[in-house]
């Protein structure tokens, strides 16, 4: 088992590259089975090998979590889990001007649709499942956003739906934990990954996918609902949140919005 965090069998969506891999690799450790899913068998493999070299055991499955049959069968096929991160998501703006319609479908399916696909089965098999140390089953994490707590006109369909499942995580983690399930709602800045890396305008904050995997574990770990970093630009989204809507709009349409980034969705 590994030396820095408690769980011995742990699932992870979108697992092949930027904070997915991350993770994957930060969980990795002699002891621990690792059960990683993403949509690209060859970027998957290169991932599975990195936590393998850790000494993980590593079981790969291409998937894609708008399937939902698919990644219910995924997560009923894992046997016990201890914790499972709902991670798979994809972003896109405005570009500017109007989101194209198969962008917004697509965002809600991908960020909503799949995390509700790996989380439902995650908390139906966690259950059944006998509780462990400190009475607790297993943990759903669904990776969220700072993007969460501030309606960004440049990003409508991306900050909605990942407010959807922050709300979603936190409000269920209140009767979960009753039967020894928690869940929990991460929410990172700006993380260097495949996904910023098409962005063109100034990310504050702009942090390794590695220390954002850090953060992200040692929050599970320590039990909170809400992992959310880093510190100042969650109290400046929260501060943004606050206003009253007009106004924040007048104010985020002079920032530059995130591109278009799922033209042909
Ligand atoms: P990424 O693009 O490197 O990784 C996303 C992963 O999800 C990729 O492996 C992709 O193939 C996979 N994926 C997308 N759609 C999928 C589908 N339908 N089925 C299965 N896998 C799918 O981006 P990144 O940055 O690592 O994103 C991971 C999560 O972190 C996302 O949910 C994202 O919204 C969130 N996030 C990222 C931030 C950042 O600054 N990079 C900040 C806050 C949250």
């Amino acid at each position: 088992m590994s030396k820095a965090y408690p769980w011995r069998a742990i699932a992870i969506t979108g697992a092949s590259s930027g904070l997915g891999r991350a993770l994957a690799e930060e969980a990795a450790a002699a002891g621990v089975t690792l059960h990683l899913s993403g949509r690209d068998a060859a970027r998957l493999a290169a991932a599975a090998a990195a936590c393998r070299a850790r000494g993980a055991e590593v079981r790969e499955t291409v998937l894609d979590v708008t399937n939902a049959i698919a990644t219910a069968a995924w997560i009923r096929g894992a046997g016990r889990l201890d914790l499972v991160i709902a991670n798979a998501g994809i972003s896109g703006g405005t570009g500017g001007a109007t989101e194209p319609a198969g962008q917004v479908q697509a965002i809600f399916a991908t960020n909503v649709g799949g995390v509700l696909n790996t989380a439902l089965p995650a908390i139906e098999c966690m259950s059944a499942q006998p509780p462990g140390a400190g009475g607790i089953r297993g943990r759903v994490a669904v990776v969220a956003s700072l993007a969460a707590f501030v309606a960004a006109p440049g990003a409508p369909a991306y900050c909605a739906s990942k407010s959807a499942v922050q709300r979603w995580a936190e409000a269920l983690d209140a009767t979960e934990r009753a039967r020894g399930i928690r869940l929990h709602a991460v929410c990172p800045g700006y993380v260097r990954t495949p996904m910023t890396a098409r962005n063109s305008f100034p990310m504050p904050f702009l942090m390794d996918a590695d220390e954002a995997a850090r953060r992200t574990l040692r929050g599970l770990a320590a039990g909170r609902l809400r992992v959310a970093y880093p510190l100042p630009l969650y109290w400046m989204a929260r501060l943004a949140g606050a206003l009253p809507p007009a106004w924040r709009n007048a104010l985020f349409t002079r920032l530059p919005a995130k591109d278009v980034t799922q033209p042909g969705a």
